[in-house]
C-alpha cells in the first residue's frame, strides 16, 4: 500500500499533494516559512505588554493601564486573525479535538510524538488558554476603573489571581517551547522571529 504524503511533521508537506504550508515558500535551505509577520508581531509584543502590565501591577496605574489595554487589544486582533488569517493561524488548522490532544499527550508520555510545523495540539490548548486567561486579566482589570467596582478590594484580588495564574501559564508555556525545541532538535523561538522552520 502506498504511504500517504504525510511526513513527521504531522502535516502534509510541503510539494506534496495536498499541502497548504502557508507562504508555500520554500527556501534554497530547505525552511518553510510558518508564522506570517503579523503573528510575530502580535506574540512580541504581547510578551512586552504582558511583563510590563505585570511588572507595573502594584499600584495600577496609567502606564500599566495602557499596556493593559494593549495586551487586550492585541488578544481582540489575533483573534480575528484566527478566523480570517494565513493558514497556520487559523484556530481551525491547529485546535486539536479532544481525541487528537489525547493520543498526543500519550505519544509525548511514550516520547514519540511527531513534530509540526505549525502549532502542537498540547502547545495550540496552551494558546487558547492563554488567550482566555489573559482576556480575563484584562477585563478585570477594566472593571477596577469602573464607578461599580472603584476601590473593590475582592475585584483587585481576582485580578492580582488572574495576573499570577497568567504569568504561570507562561512559564508552562516557555518550558513547552524549550523541551520541544530540544525533542526536534530546532530553535523554535527563533523562528518565532524569523517566521521560517526547517521542512523536515
Ligand atoms: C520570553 C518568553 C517567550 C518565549 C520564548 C515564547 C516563545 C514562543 C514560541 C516559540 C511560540 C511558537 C510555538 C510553536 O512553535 O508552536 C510561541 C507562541 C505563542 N506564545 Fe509565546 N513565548 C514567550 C512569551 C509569551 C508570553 C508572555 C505570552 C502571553 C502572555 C505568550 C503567548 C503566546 C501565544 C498566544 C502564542 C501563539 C502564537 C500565535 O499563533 O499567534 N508567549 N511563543
Ligand atoms: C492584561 C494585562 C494585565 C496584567 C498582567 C495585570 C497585572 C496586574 C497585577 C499583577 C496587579 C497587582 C495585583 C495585586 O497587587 O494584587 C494589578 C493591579 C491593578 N491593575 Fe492590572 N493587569 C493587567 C491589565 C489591567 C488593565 C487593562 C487595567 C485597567 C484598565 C488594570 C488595572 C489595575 C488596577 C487598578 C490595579 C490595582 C488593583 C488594586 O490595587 O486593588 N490592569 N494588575
Amino acid at each position: 500500500m502506498m504511504k500517504p504524503a504525510v511526513g513527521r511533521t504531522g502535516v502534509p508537506a510541503a510539494g506534496a499533494p495536498g499541502a497548504r504550508v502557508s507562504g508555500a515558500g520554500v527556501s534554497g535551505a530547505g525552511t518553510v516559512r510558518v508564522w506570517d509577520p503579523l503573528v510575530r508581531a502580535f506574540h512580541w509584543t504581547l510578551a512586552v505588554a504582558f511583563f510590563g502590565a505585570w511588572v507595573l501591577g502594584d499600584n495600577g496605574g496609567s502606564v500599566h493601564q495602557a499596556l493593559g489595554y494593549t495586551v487586550l487589544g492585541l488578544v481582540a486582533v489575533r483573534t480575528v486573525w484566527g478566523v480570517v488569517g494565513s493558514r497556520n493561524a487559523r484556530f481551525t488548522s491547529f485546535v486539536p479535538s479532544p481525541l487528537r490532544l489525547v493520543a498526543y499527550v500519550k505519544d509525548l508520555a511514550a516520547f514519540r510524538e511527531k513534530r509540526y510545523l505549525g502549532h502542537n495540539p498540547a502547545g495550540a490548548v496552551m494558546i487558547i488558554a492563554l488567550l482566555i486567561a489573559l482576556t480575563g486579566t484584562g477585563v478585570t482589570g477594566w472593571l477596577l476603573t469602573t464607578d461599580a467596582f472603584w476601590g473593590s478590594e475582592a475585584l483587585g484580588d481576582v485580578h492580582g489571581a488572574l495576573a499570577n495564574g497568567t504569568l504561570a501559564l507562561v512559564g508552562l508555556h516557555v518550558a513547552g517551547v524549550l523541551y520541544s525545541s530540544v525533542r526536534h532538535r530546532e530553535n523554535l523561538v527563533r523562528a518565532m522571529f524569523t517566521g521560517r522552520k526547517r521542512l523536515h
